[in-house]
């Protein structure tokens, strides 16, 4: 039996991934910022343990605890909407400090144990923002188009050792607490001057009508977890997919 460790798990993505793991008879170690057991059902093969991927220790315990592993998918991320001039240097840390070099730690730390059994996969979740830039979301993309080089350039390194890395780039998911959870972040992120672009850019979202759900990213990251031959770079849901098509 297969384990599958996810970072992220408190909502959205990240505790449907899980979810469609256990559904499909895989041992889950889901990780949360703080534990909540109740946000799956219970299991034998499930295990909720604490993980902030932006701080060193707190990967050490949790790589530890987990034991081995066969994929670890890297979902944990955070948000951000606004104008460059809006957004301090401290927020673009943060972003990134989550977004990319957690990703990057947290991919470190497996690495070993995935190398010597010549065995492994880690998916990466980033953004099809990624496939077409997008006014607002200059830092956004920045923390995850930086994972999309990170991971094709990791894959050749790793070929010889037999582990895969891939990338899942969802679309837009407004089912999940992303939006809502960024909204902190966002406060006088968008200075008058910028208020018409806003304007212009909101009332495109509200006009798009392909979404993403978690569960087509789910879909994506097990394909990515079970198909050796699957492309690194996979699109999920409508509006990724229509985006890649149309490069
Ligand atoms: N929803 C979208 O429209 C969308 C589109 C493209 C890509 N994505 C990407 O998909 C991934 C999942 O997003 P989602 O839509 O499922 O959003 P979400 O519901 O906000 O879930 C994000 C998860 O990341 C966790 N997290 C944040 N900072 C963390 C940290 N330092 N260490 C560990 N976990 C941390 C959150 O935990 P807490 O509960 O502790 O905050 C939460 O469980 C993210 O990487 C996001 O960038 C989302």
């Amino acid at each position: 039996m297969k384990t599958v460790l996810i970072t992220g798990c408190s909502s959205g993505f990240g505790l449907a991934t899980a979810q469609y793991f256990l559904d499909h008879d895989w041992k889950v170690v889901a990780t949360m910022r703080t534990p909540h057991e109740d946000v799956l059902p219970r299991s034998g093969r499930l295990r909720v343990l604490a993980l902030d991927v932006t701080d060193a220790d707190s990967i050490r315990r949790a790589v530890e605890t987990a034991g081995p592993i066969d994929v670890l998918v890297n979902n944990a991320g955070v948000g951000m909407l606004g104008a460059l001039e809006g957004t301090s240097m401290e927020q673009v840390r943060a972003i990134f400090e989550t977004n990319t070099l957690g990703t990057i730690a947290m991919t470190q730390a497996v690495l070993p144990q995935f190398r010597q059994r010549k065995a492994g996969v880690v998916v990466n979740v980033t953004s099809s923002v990624t496939l077409m830039p997008l006014a607002l979301l200059s830092v956004d993309t920045a923390s995850k188009a930086a994972i999309n080089a990170f991971t094709e350039s990791l894959a050749l390194e790793l070929e010889p050792f037999d582990v895969h890395v891939n990338i899942v780039l969802p679309g837009r998911a407004p089912e999940t607490r992303f939006g809502e959870n960024a909204q902190p972040r966002m406060q006088g992120a968008i200075p008058e001057a910028y208020a018409d672009l806003a304007n212009n850019v909101f009332a495109a979202w509200a006009q798009s009508t392909a979404v993403t759900t978690a569960k087509d990213v789910a879909e994506a990251v097990w394909r990515a977890a079970n198909d050796p031959a699957c492309p690194v770079r996979m699109p999920a849901g409508a509006d990724a997919l229509a985006l890649a098509g149309s490069r």
